[in-house]
């Protein structure tokens, strides 16, 4: 079997994992649901969770990865009888994912097009128009949409055909550091503007009260987030593992990769609620998309010409870090099926190379057309047809997870196959392998594993039972329990 070349550097597979674990999720889902959690409290439960679930499960990837020189499927195959499949919702989740997060790249490549539109003052750009007349039209201009959705697609493709060292490494490694101060840019630009202040409390102000009130609500908001954001249970950390070498301490790899993500958290809420509150938004339109595409919109309308160019730094910046994490999520599947159709073609003579370009192609095609239906459909602007809405429309209530196209994706991965995949994973790591298995697999770089005795309890007993609860939690929350 030919070779599989990794990252060169271990700063490069930092870039690369905290690339993938920094998107959308980090920008528009964690300051407004820390705001809404009680700030600083709800703060704390998330860096308990993530040091007791998150961390362990990313840990366990990254290890179950290195350990097997494996993909997503086979990395689970090769030391698993009972949970030898677990690796297969996780390549379908990547795919799920990557399809609607296409459909929201393109709608950012759309808004910084807009903005350098408004900076040149041609026809085309945002020029006078308020957010949400944007939105509305960026929503139902399918077509438009649609393009959009595929340039970003197409992006990624772009870096995963370059290769894990060329391609993914080489844009993460500048594409990172170049996002941090952008990032830190449009924090100045917030931070100072009047009446940012009170965004700021909005998020930093601890609050007690959601905690007494509904203490399993915060916790199971923050559970939901905390495992969408670290980019564990599909495939992403097992594969990005299997591309590291010996040598790299992967205990602290992971305690980097969680505080860098959370950090980043930290910061986009810095440069989005101050922004949104100067204005004077209302509370519901801060968060998801509204909060991207109509209230930080309004922000820039409102600076006027310099306001365009905080704009595009702004959309520049997300588009990064959403590029970032797609090429993660399109890596697995074509890890997946490039090492597969090597294994299988032994002893005859095939270009890796050309495999490789086979299956990226094919894997974008396949999330091209969920991308293409989730654009034509709008976020359910457009009326199209969505599985299964008629069925509850007939008995009178629509849960979340069938409003839209880009709803059922994401409940399909995000609800289900995630936390589903997460919990047997730990109880495979924690039940069949034994903790012992990925302890020996940290040493082995030479590195001390201090928490060792700290993981073994939680990878058995405490990191399955918060899974189970925030699976129970998602299926909840989207099935309108
Ligand atoms: N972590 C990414 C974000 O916060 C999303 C992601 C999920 C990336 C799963 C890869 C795999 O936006």
């Amino acid at each position: 079997m030919e070779k599989r070349t990794g990252f060169a550097s271990n700063f490069g597979f930092l870039m690369a994992a905290i690339g993938s674990a920094v998107g959308l999720g980090n920008i528009w889902g964690f300051p407004y649901r820390m705001g809404k959690g009680g700030g600083f409290a709800f703060l704390l439960v998330y860096l308990v969770l993530a040091a007791l679930c998150g961390a362990v499960v990313l840990l366990g990837e990254l290890a179950l990865g290195r350990r097997t020189g494996g993909n997503a499927v086979s990395a689970y195959q090769a030391v698993s009888r009972r949970f030898k499949w677990v690796g297969v919702p996780a390549v379908a989740a990547a795919v799920l994912i990557l399809s609607f997060y296409s459909a929201l790249g393109g709608y950012c490549i759309r808004y910084l097009m807009l903005n350098v539109g408004g900076l040149l003052g041609a026809g085309w750009g945002a020029g006078g128009l308020d957010g949400s007349t944007l939105f509305a039209a960026t929503l139902t201009q399918q077509g438009a949409a649609i393009g959009n959705g595929a340039i970003f697609l197409a992006l990624t493709a772009v870096i995963v055909l370059f290769g894990v060292r060329r391609g993914i490494e080489r844009f993460c490694s500048v594409g990172m550091p170049v996002l941090l101060v952008m990032l830190l840019i449009i924090i100045l630009r917030a931070c100072t503007l009047p009446g940012a202040g009170a965004g700021l409390s909005f998020m930093f102000k601890p609050d007690f009260t959601p905690l007494k009130e509904d203490f399993l609500g915060v916790l199971k908001t923050a559970g939901g987030q905390m495992f969408f954001s670290l980019s564990i249970a599909a495939g992403v950390m097992v594969t990005y593992g299997s591309y590291t070498d010996k040598r790299q301490d992967l205990g602290k790899n992971t305690v980097l990769i969680v505080i860098s993500d959370t950090a980043v958290g930290l910061l986009a809420g810095m440069a989005v609620l101050p922004a949104a509150f100067a204005l004077g938004a209302p509370e519901d339109a801060m968060r998801g998309p509204a909060l991207l595409f109509v209230t930080l919109q309004d922000v820039f309308g409102s600076m006027g010409r310099t306001g365009y160019v905080f704009g595009i730094l702004f959309y520049l910046l997300v588009v990064l870090a959403a590029l970032a994490s797609s090429v993660s999520m399109l890596e697995v599947p074509v890890a997946y099926l490039t090492d597969r159709a090597l294994a299988r073609s032994e002893g005859r003579k095939t270009a890796g190379a050309s495999r490789r370009w086979l299956y990226t192609l094919l894997i974008t095609l396949l999330a091209g057309v969920f991308c293409t239906v989730t654009c034509a459909d709008g976020l359910g602007s457009n009326g199209l047809w969505v599985p299964l809405q008629s069925l509850f429309r007939a008995r009178g209530e629509i849960p979340t997870f069938c409003d839209c196209w880009l709803d059922l994706l994401d409940f399909l991965s995000e609800g289900l196959l995630m936390p589903l995949g997460g919990l047997l994973t730990c109880l495979m790591i924690g039940w069949e392998l034994k903790p012992d298995w990925v302890g020996d697999e940290v040493r082995r770089s030479g590195a001390r594993f201090g928490a060792y005795r700290f993981y073994a309890v939680c990878v058995r007993y405490i990191t399955p039972l918060i899974m189970l609860f925030i699976l129970w939690g998602q299926l909840k929350d989207f099935l309108g329990l």
